[in-house]
């Protein structure tokens, strides 16, 4: 019976095909380029299955991109001097140097990103540049461990708590430091003539939130200026130093990490940072102590520096 009936409404389907389901494809705009619609001939070139987050970005780009060319008017020597620019810079990226970041970092631009990312609404420690001079894997220290390995610069006492957003103390954070010498040039900018992990390690807060370590009194450098970032900043008549500081990653876990740095307040480039890493609330007091106990106590030489830096971590998202 039921083969029968199948039949029968196989006959009929056969005479009357089932109607073909319209396949609605959006169609990709084509029509030919003019300066007035630029942009949007360029965007309407997206096809129907584009993903939304990259046509979103890409058209966002373009929008701008364009408005740049109308409004500066690069002649053609000027435009293949950006491409040849471009190309140059990503010539000299390599795993040891990353011009891109670099230029990123001089055009404002990481900074924007990194904060626009990092918003801190009550207090919590605000965020800065990673930088290029960040290693992994770096000796972990119990507190007290001096990372000055060179002998260089004025000694520093550097102490300090991690907390949460209320004050309460953060055991088991851990705090991943590393800075310049007093040459202004970072270990791995020297190889061979500084000590290996000079001024770098990885130190983890006490039961009551606590960390102190020894190191030397941060200095100014210049950021690497002998690739196409620094013909940029020479034609620009630009300074190409960040004014003297300390890194810090913190992280703890429940909490979200911050890349942040402590700067010197006395440093003269504090307000014309290579790469516009200063937030007022990184400027720290590295105050001068004169005293033989407590010098002795701490086992440090008198006299010496001492920065107290308390470290904010907001709950993770
Ligand atoms: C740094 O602080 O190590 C740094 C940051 C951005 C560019 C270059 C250096
Ligand atoms: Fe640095």
């Amino acid at each position: 019976m039921a083969k029968a009936a199948n039949k029968s409404t196989a006959k009929k389907s056969a005479k009357k095909p089932a109607k073909k389901p319209v396949k609605k494809v959006a169609s990709r705009a084509k029509y030919y380029f003019t300066v007035k619609d630029s942009v949007k001939v360029v965007q309407d070139r997206s096809g129907p299955k584009a993903d939304k987050r990259v046509k979103y970005l890409v058209d966002t780009l373009v929008k701008h991109l364009h408005a740049f060319i109308k409004e500066a008017r690069p002649t053609m020597d000027e435009w293949m001097y950006g491409i040849n620019f471009l190309t140059r810079t990503g010539h000299l990226s390599n795993d040891w140097r990353q011009e891109f970041i670099l230029l990123s970092d001089t055009l404002g631009v990481s900074m924007l990103v990194e904060t626009l990312n990092n918003h801190k609404m009550s207090g919590e420690t605000e965020s800065t540049v990673l930088g290029p001079f960040h290693v992994a894997n770096v000796p972990h220290y119990p507190n007290g461990a001096n990372i000055c390995l060179d002998g260089k610069g004025e000694p520093v006492w550097v102490k300090g708590r991690v907390l949460n957003a209320k004050g309460k103390p953060i055991p088991g954070a851990t705090l991943d430091v590393w800075q310049a010498n007093e040459d202004g040039f970072y270990d791995v900018q020297q190889k061979g003539v500084q000590p290996e992990n000079n001024l770098r390690g990885i130190f983890t807060s006490d039961e009551q939130g606590r960390y102190f370590f020894r190191s030397a009194y941060p200095r100014f450098y210049p950021i690497p200026y002998d690739g196409t970032v620094g013909d940029m900043l020479k034609a620009l008549d630009r300074n190409p130093n960040r004014p003297a500081h300390l890194h810090f990653i913190v992280s703890a876990p429940g909490y979200e990490s911050v890349v942040t740095h402590i700067f010197t307040p006395d440093c003269p480039w504090l307000k014309d940072d290579a790469v516009f890493g200063v937030k007022e609330s990184l400027i720290a007091d590295f105050k001068k102590v004169d005293d033989e106990k407590r010098a002795a106590s701490l086992g440090m030489p008198n006299p010496f520096r001492e920065v107290e830096w308390d470290v904010i971590l907001s709950k993770a998202k």
